[in-house]
């Protein structure tokens, strides 16, 4: 009975939301852009001097991002929230460590993040929570006239999506996705190479989420993520694997996605895991052991996305960019093989062909010569301090130094949109035996008005 409820109003939701042409691409409605109201493409806040920051979500994921900032220049940390008192008292004992004075306390339920956006001594909220209150926060944040910071994801439905996008446009306040994995040194390092012709014209990427989260689901605040995964169909968790491929890719840069297919296996994994964990019993588990989404590009372009938490395969993001002449990709080693004019006369050509991966002291060679002046910058602190092997420390840094600066960020509400409607226009394909769905103009009608991805850098 609870199935078909579920299947039910699943069917219930697509037939309000989306519609199939004679084309046989389905299409979701595109709300048209409020009166008054114009795009974030290329937007750029005033200059923050110091940059005043309010944590709110501080389980698993939260303390990590507070330690982070103890170690940035210009910025101050206010407030701390989470329902839980005990971990907003963890993270004032890291501040009390660093130095540094305690914040204003928020905790008791889950609305008191309100009294926190409605400071006035604030420039950024930074959301940390469980999936169904990051839009809550974020929205509260900008309404306020606050920046939000999200992690990932930030959106889970399309209509979250649209309220973000609508909500930054109108307030002009940024609405970034944290999506920290474009910030590893060899994603940054292959864009780089990518951007500067390296190997040739990329015609193909893909990107994945591979992570067995068997050890991590009990220690979830309240079950949410098992919950979200037993509730939901579609790529739940994307953004890892699609954010730094659309990097390369300058979706909605110049290109932009068009339609994408999704198919998945069946649930072998999640009822068991779900007795496992919660000791209760079952009859449905909506979100397949291993989901596929396949996306196409304006240029003529295709990307692969995978995502599996469940099966016993050892972590992986696959990162793999396919140019005309060359070819990268992170794991399970990282790599690159290339047609051999392709390199620089720096690197030596002896029994290079592009059938094979480079030696790895000339992969080596081709890291440390194409190493982006951020990663030069601040590299090496950032593995000092952490996070992901200091990805999320970069992140960070490039978040605040674009705030203090007054620039446009790395990750725009857009790029937020067009990595997180995986999950919603993948459901709706799967429900429909995988066929394609239009993926919207989130920017409706901007798609070619930055030229490239790059990053914003102070004169
Ligand atoms: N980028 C990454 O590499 C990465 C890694 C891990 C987690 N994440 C993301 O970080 C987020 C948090 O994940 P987690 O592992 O820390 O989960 P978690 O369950 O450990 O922590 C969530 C916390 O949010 C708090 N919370 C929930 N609703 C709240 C509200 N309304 N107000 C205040 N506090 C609230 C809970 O009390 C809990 O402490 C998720 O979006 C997840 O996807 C990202």
């Amino acid at each position: 009975m609870k199935r078909l409820f579920v299947l039910l109003s699943v069917a219930a939701a697509i037939l309000v939301s989306c519609s199939k042409t004679t084309d046989g691409i389905i299409r979701t409605e595109v709300p048209a852009r409020p009166a008054g109201q114009t795009d974030m493409l290329g937007f750029a806040a005033d200059p923050i001097d110091t940059v005043r920051v309010g944590f709110v979500g501080l389980g698993m994921r939260g303390p990590g991002a507070v330690q982070r900032f103890t170690h940035l220049q210009g910025v101050k940390i206010v407030a701390l929230c989470d329902v839980l008192p005990e971990n907003v008292e963890k993270c004032q004992k890291t501040l009390r460590e660093a130095g540094l004075p305690e914040a204003a306390a928020y905790s008791g339920d889950t609305d008191v993040y309100k009294e926190l956006c409605a400071r006035e001594d604030l420039d950024l909220v930074y959301v940390c929570t469980d999936w169904s209150h990051h839009v809550p926060v974020a929205l509260c944040a900008m309404e306020n006239g606050k920046h939000a910071a999200i992690e990932v994801p930030a959106a889970t439905s399309l209509q979250e999506i649209w309220d973000l996008i609508n909500t930054s446009e109108r307030t002009r306040k940024h609405c970034i996705m944290l999506e920290n994995c474009c910030y590893d040194f060899y994603e940054m390092t292959a864009l780089n190479m990518a951007q500067q012709g390296l190997f040739g014209e990329i015609i193909h990427v893909e990107g994945s989420y591979h992570h067995c989260l068997e050890p991590f689901w009990p220690e979830y605040w309240n079950n949410w993520r098992l919950d979200f995964n037993r509730t939901h169909k579609g790529d739940l968790y994307p953004t890892h694997g699609l954010g730094p491929v659309c990097q390369v890719l300058n979706i909605h840069r110049g290109d932009q996605m068009k339609t994408l297919v999704a198919m998945e296996t069946s649930s072998r994994l999640g009822i068991p895991t779900y007795k496992k964990i919660t000791g209760k019993d079952i009859d449905s588990f909506e979100s397949g052991d291993h989901i596929m989404t396949m996306i196409s590009t304006k240029l003529g372009k295709t990307i692969q996305i995978q995502h599996d938490v469940m099966t016993p395969r050892p972590y992986d993001r696959m990162y793999q960019l396919v140019g005309t002449k060359g070819y990268a990709q992170k794991y399970p080693v990282p790599g690159f093989s290339f047609e051999p004019e392709q390199l620089p006369e720096t690197i030596d050509h002896e029994n290079l062909s592009g059938h094979s991966f480079v030696p790895a002291d000339v992969r080596d060679a081709l890291m440390e010569q194409y190493k982006p002046g951020i990663v030069k910058e601040i590299g090496e602190y950032a593995k000092e301090v952490g996070g992901h092997g200091g990805m999320d420390f970069i992140m960070d840094y490039r978040l605040v130094y674009c705030l203090r600066n007054g620039l446009p960020l790395d990750i725009d509400v857009y790029d937020l949109a067009e990595w997180c409607c995986l999950a919603e226009l993948g459901s709706i394909s799967i429900a429909n035996g995988s066929a394609p769905v239009e993926v919207p103009d989130f920017t409706r009608g901007g798609q070619d008005k930055i030229k490239g991805f790059s990053y914003a850098f102070a004169k």
